[in-house]
């Protein structure tokens, strides 16, 4: 990992849900790239966590905590971070099971925490990037987005929500310099308790396998940075080829 100083950072790249699993390998793989990373999440513990973890490779981070599914609390945070460069929209949740068993509360809570959060967030710090003339939005959408899940419908639905903000937003902000992509993983590695059902739906795709947070996390640092630079409005697939079949 490069060393960072206060004044050779690439800017501010703000990574929401980085206290587990893929935005924790994004943030270490951003703050690896250059960045200053402010680590996001609810958890203060896993927060301090992988903000030594950064510091311990010689990289510049800070923990912001916030519940995004309170819109005072995601306020709070706009406010904390100030500007940014990049944000990774990659805090959600996820609820399989039979659409009978999903109550009313339970489905605003998956909307609430995965669509409206990103939403709001944008709204907060878009006008600041878009001043600069640069920046750079990645989304977290999903292979469940795209294709049909049984149980999956409506986590699927919150996520084909995040494609399609991504083009509008790509459209609106575009032409004032800030890209607007997504990355649509497979099935990935991240808390123990899903091993099984990753394992499962890991021997569906092409690649015969779930992915490793890494490997998506590459993807979003390439997404952050200037090598993608005529990219925007994509919702890049990085599901062992399970969409293309
Ligand atoms: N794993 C997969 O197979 C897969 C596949 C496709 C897409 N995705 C998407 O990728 C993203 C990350 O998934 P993951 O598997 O890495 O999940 P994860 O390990 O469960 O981590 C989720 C992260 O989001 C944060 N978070 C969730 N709801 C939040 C809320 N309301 N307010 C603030 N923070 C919140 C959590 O914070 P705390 O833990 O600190 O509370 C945690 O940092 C999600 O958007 C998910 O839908 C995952």
């Amino acid at each position: 990992m490069n060393a960072s100083t206060a004044t050779d950072t690439l800017g501010t790249a703000l990574v929401t849900g980085a206290t587990s699993g893929i935005g924790r390998a994004a943030a270490l793989r951003l703050a690896g790239d250059g960045w200053e990373v402010v680590v996001h999440g609810r958890n203060a513990g896993r927060g301090a966590e992988v903000v030594a973890a950064i510091e311990a490779e010689g990289g510049r981070a800070r923990f912001v905590r916030a519940d995004l599914s309170n819109l005072e609390d995601l306020n709070h945070l706009a406010e904390e971070v100030g500007e940014v460069d990049v944000l990774v929209n990659n805090a959600g949740a996820s609820w399989f099971g039979p659409t009978t068993d999903l109550d009313s509360p339970g489905f605003d809570s998956l909307f609430e925490g995965n669509v409206r959060s990103a939403y709001f967030l944008v709204a907060a710090l878009v006008p600041a990037m878009a001043k600069k003339g640069r920046g750079s939005i990645i989304n977290m959408a999903s292979m469940a987005g795209i294709v049909g899940l049984a149980g999956g419908a409506a986590y699927g639905a919150t996520k084909a929500a995040m494609a399609s903000m991504t083009r509008s937003w790509a459209a609106e902000f575009s032409p004032r310099g800030v890209r607007v992509n997504a990355v649509a993983p497979g099935p990935v590695y991240s808390t123990p308790e899903q091993t099984v059902r990753i394992d499962g739906l890991g021997k569906t795709t092409l690649l015969g396998r779930g992915a490793q947070p890494d490997e998506i996390a590459e993807v979003i640092a390439f997404l952050a940075s200037d090598k993608a630079s005529y990219m925007t409005g994509s919702v890049v697939v990085v599901d062992g080829g399970r969409t293309a079949i």
